[in-house]
This record gives C-alpha cells, structure tokens and sequence, in this order.
C-alpha cells in the first residue's frame, strides 16, 4: 500500500487540529482505513479533537531512556524501536502516534530520527496517513515526513491571516519539500463566507483556495464542553464545508 499523507500548516490557532480530526473522522465513516493519524505538536492534542486516550508518547520513551540506565541488555535504537510500538496507539478504527514534549534539553533530535524511521517501517500497512502540525514547520522541515502528497495550508478569515500562511508557502518552497498539492483552507469565516479583501489577499499571494470552513458555534460549545470537536453532527456547518473540501480533494 502506498499511503496518501496529508498535512497540515498554518500560524498558530487557526484550526489545524480541528481540520486535521475532521478529516480523520470523515475517513474513518467512509470506511477508508486503515488510517494513521500523527500528532506532531509538542504541545498535543489531536487526541482531544478525535475523543481518544493517549498512553504513552515519543517524548515519553526519550525521557524514559534518558532516567533509565537500563536498555535490557538493547542498544538505545533497538530499545527505542521496540518502546515504539507501546507509542502506537491502535484504535479500532485508526492508529495514532504522538510525538508528545521533551522534559530538559529541548532537543527533539533523537526522538525525531526513531519517528521518521518508524514512520516508514509502518507506512505501508496504512491507506492513510494525517499529520498535525505545530505552528511552525519544525517537524515538516526536519524531513520527518517521506512524502507530503497533500498539504494543506490553515487561515483564518483575515488579510493578516492570508499573509502569515502565504510566508509559511514560500518558506516550502524555499526549503524544498515539494509537497504533491499546496491548497488553501479558510478557517472560521463569519457565515462561511470569506470576506472580499481575503480573497484579493489570497490572490496577491498566489495561494490555491480550495474551501471556507465557517466560524461553528457547535465546535466552540464541544471544545467548552471537552466533548470531541470532529464529532459535532453531520449537518453541522463545518462538517458540510469540510465535506464539499474533502470531495475536491478527492481523497
Ligand atoms: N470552524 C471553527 N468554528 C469554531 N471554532 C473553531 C473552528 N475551528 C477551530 N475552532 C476552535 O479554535 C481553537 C483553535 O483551533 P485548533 O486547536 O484546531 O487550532 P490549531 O491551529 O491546531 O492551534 P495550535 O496552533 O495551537 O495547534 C479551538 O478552540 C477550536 O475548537
Ligand atoms: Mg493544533
């Protein structure tokens, strides 16, 4: 199997998890598994979003190796491998890697060499593969990632907004990670609609807009409530928008 990877980028809460547990769930009820979501945000939280128990996290293992003298007699990347599949949390319908937060020195090297290689060691047994992101490229730029076929750049409904991700577009094609399609998501746009001098923005910035997710006033009252935000109803106006994207994209 040659999974899809998608993910996401954007300035910092703009609904990059949102989105990326929206998909997620849209997959999962089109029967389109196995799926691997990846929580690559320090600060984690996908989970959440999808209404699931984390265990353990990357971060976890690394800081466990670094207490523990003990490897049982492995080497730290044998060890580290084999701690890997304690990380991997299978869920009956997806599978989820958390990369989590480092305590002490805020080095992720080590962590980020055991993810990519186990990223690709397990690869192939997923139909797809979602990645949240933190608000800078960190992860994506450290060449974690074999592959982005799809990558989808999250806005808000602002002009200011429009141009912090049009910096984030340049800065892929600076570092030339050569993602298969770059699209624009608009995020939280008053009446789903995205305002004139947004669109003039996007424009001026060469950006490819395939959607506009409206400001829900269900996610916001799910997130108060700590209930799973990509499990607001089908015929919520995000879940709408979010389907309309997800059938241009034709995942
Ligand atoms: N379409 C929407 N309607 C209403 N609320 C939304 C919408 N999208 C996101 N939110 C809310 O906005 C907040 C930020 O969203 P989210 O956590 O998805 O952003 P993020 O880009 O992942 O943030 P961070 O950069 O911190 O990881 C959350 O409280 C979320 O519930
Ligand atoms: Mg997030």
């Amino acid at each position: 199997m040659t999974p899809k990877i998608i993910a996401v980028a954007g300035k910092g809460g703009t609904g990059k998890t949102t989105v990326c547990g929206l998909i997620i769930n849209h997959l999962v009820k089109a029967g389109k598994t196995p799926l691997l979501a990846v929580d690559a945000d320090p600060n984690s939280n996908l989970n959440e979003v999808l209404g699931i128990d984390v265990e353990m996290t990357l971060g976890d293992i690394r800081d466990n190796m670094l207490k523990s003298e003990t490897t049982a007699g492995m080497s730290k990347q044998e060890y580290a491998e084999y701690m890997f599949s304690s990380a991997l949390s299978e869920g009956d319908h997806f599978d989820m890697l958390v990369m989590g937060r480092t305590q002490g020195q805020g080095c992720y090297c080590f962590v980020n060499g055991v993810l990519k290689s186990q990223i690709e060691k397990y690869l192939g047994g997923y139909r797809y593969m979602i990645v949240d992101n933190e608000a800078g490229l960190e992860h994506i730029s450290r060449g974690i990632l074999p592959r982005m076929d799809i990558l989808l750049l999250i806005s808000d409904s602002s002009r200011r907004g429009i141009q912090a991700v049009g910096r984030i577009a340049q800065m892929i094609g600076e570092l030339k990670l050569n993602p298969g399609v770059v699209k624009l998501i608009v995020n939280r746009a008053p009446g789903g609609v995205a305002d004139e001098g947004v669109l003039e923005e996007i424009k001026k910035q060469g950006l490819d807009l395939i959607g506009v997710l409206p400001q829900d006033e269900l996610v916001y009252r799910y997130d108060c409530e700590g209930k799973p935000s990509s499990a607001v109803p089908e015929d919520s106006a995000v879940k709408r928008a979010m389907s309309d994207i997800i059938s241009k994209l034709d995942l």
